[in-house]
């Protein structure tokens, strides 16, 4: 399979950057979280929707696609509908998948021991019709911030199916530096994924070392789907100057904050997909950039 990425399709517009080095991609991205369902509680969606809402992704050049087997919901599985939408993958496409969280005898998710780690990866090698994953993070913790538990044990896991090639590159997700450091110490992090979002930039200092490094740096919840929502009204000035969309600011102010900064907004809707790849071709200016932040 070629390593390439279409640098004139819309995805690319902000630039590539190589994941590892070697797998390059369009910075703007995509994620399957919100295929199965479009928020935590809410009903589940038409699978032919995710499917179509994929394929019109990698039309547009978005060629870097983060997902996991946990993004589920009723018969709806996110790795399933990538395989069905894009198998055979075409040459240059990285999916990136994550594996800690396993659900616990009441429901909620509890993180995996290390001999769990194996049977997660495999499930993602079946899922996604693949006989090795691009990028596997181990994604810690619950769903607050970093705190700071030990990951050497897991992440060794994880580096012992990346020599025996299951695995191409590791990253870490929902991590503080301490955590990315012990990480390193034990084999190369390719991509760090976290929260991150135009006004919720905590982890400023680590996507600075992330840039020194190499590394990329994956936000998770770019749009403040999460917990922290961005307030809007703060880019509403910006998004009628550039005649664009507050999400496309948010979008494009992300892409502007770093060369290693790698977005992957979610969506189930084809109107809101086709607007995200968009935010790959605003070019704000610095006082954009400086009327943005929280
Ligand atoms: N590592 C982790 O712990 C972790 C945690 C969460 C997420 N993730 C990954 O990060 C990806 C991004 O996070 P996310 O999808 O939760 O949150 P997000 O990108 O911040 O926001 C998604 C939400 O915004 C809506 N939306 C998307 N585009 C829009 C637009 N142009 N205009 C208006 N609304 C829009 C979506 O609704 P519609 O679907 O209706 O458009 C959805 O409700 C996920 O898909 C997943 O791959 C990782």
């Amino acid at each position: 399979m070629t390593n390439t990425t279409n640098t004139s399709l819309p995805a690319a517009a902000a630039g590539t950057f190589a994941i590892g080095g070697d797998l390059p991609v369009a910075r703007l991205g995509f994620g399957t979280m919100r295929l199965p369902t479009g928020t935590f509680t809410g009903p589940v969606r038409d699978p032919e929707d995710g499917i179509a809402v994929l394929r019109r992704a990698v039309e547009l050049g978005v060629n870097h696609i983060d997902t996991a087997s946990f993004y589920r919901r009723g018969d709806v599985v996110a790795n399933d509908l990538v395989r069905r939408a894009l198998a055979p993958y075409p040459g240059g496409l990285v999916i990136a998948t994550k594996v800690g969280p396993v659900p616990g005898p009441d429901g909620p998710f509890r993180q995996a021991t290390p001999g769990q780690l194996r049977g997660l990866v495999e499930d993602n090698l079946r899922e996604l019709g693949v006989d090795h994953l691009d990028l596997v993070y181990l994604r810690v913790g619950g769903q607050n911030a970093p705190g700071g538990e030990p990951i050497a044990d897991r992440f060794a896991a994880l580096a012992a199916l990346r020599d025996e090639g299951l695995i191409r590159h590791l990253g870490v997700s929902n991590v503080d530096a301490a955590q990315v450091a012990e990480a390193r110490s034990i084999a190369p992090v390719a991509a760090v994924q976290n929260a991150y979002h135009v006004q919720a930039t905590a982890d400023a200092a680590l996507l600075a070392e992330c840039a020194r490094t190499g590394t990329a740096f994956v936000p998770f919840f770019p749009l403040g789907g999460g917990l922290d929502p961005i307030d809007t009204t703060r880019l509403e000035k910006t998004a009628a100057r550039h005649g664009a969309t507050v999400q496309q600011v948010a979008l494009a102010a992300l892409l502007a904050a770093s060369p290693v900064m790698l977005p992957i907004p979610g969506t189930g809707s084809l109107t809101h997909l086709e607007e995200n790849v968009g935010a790959a071709s605003i070019q704000l200016t610095p006082e954009d950039i400086a009327s943005l932040a929280g």
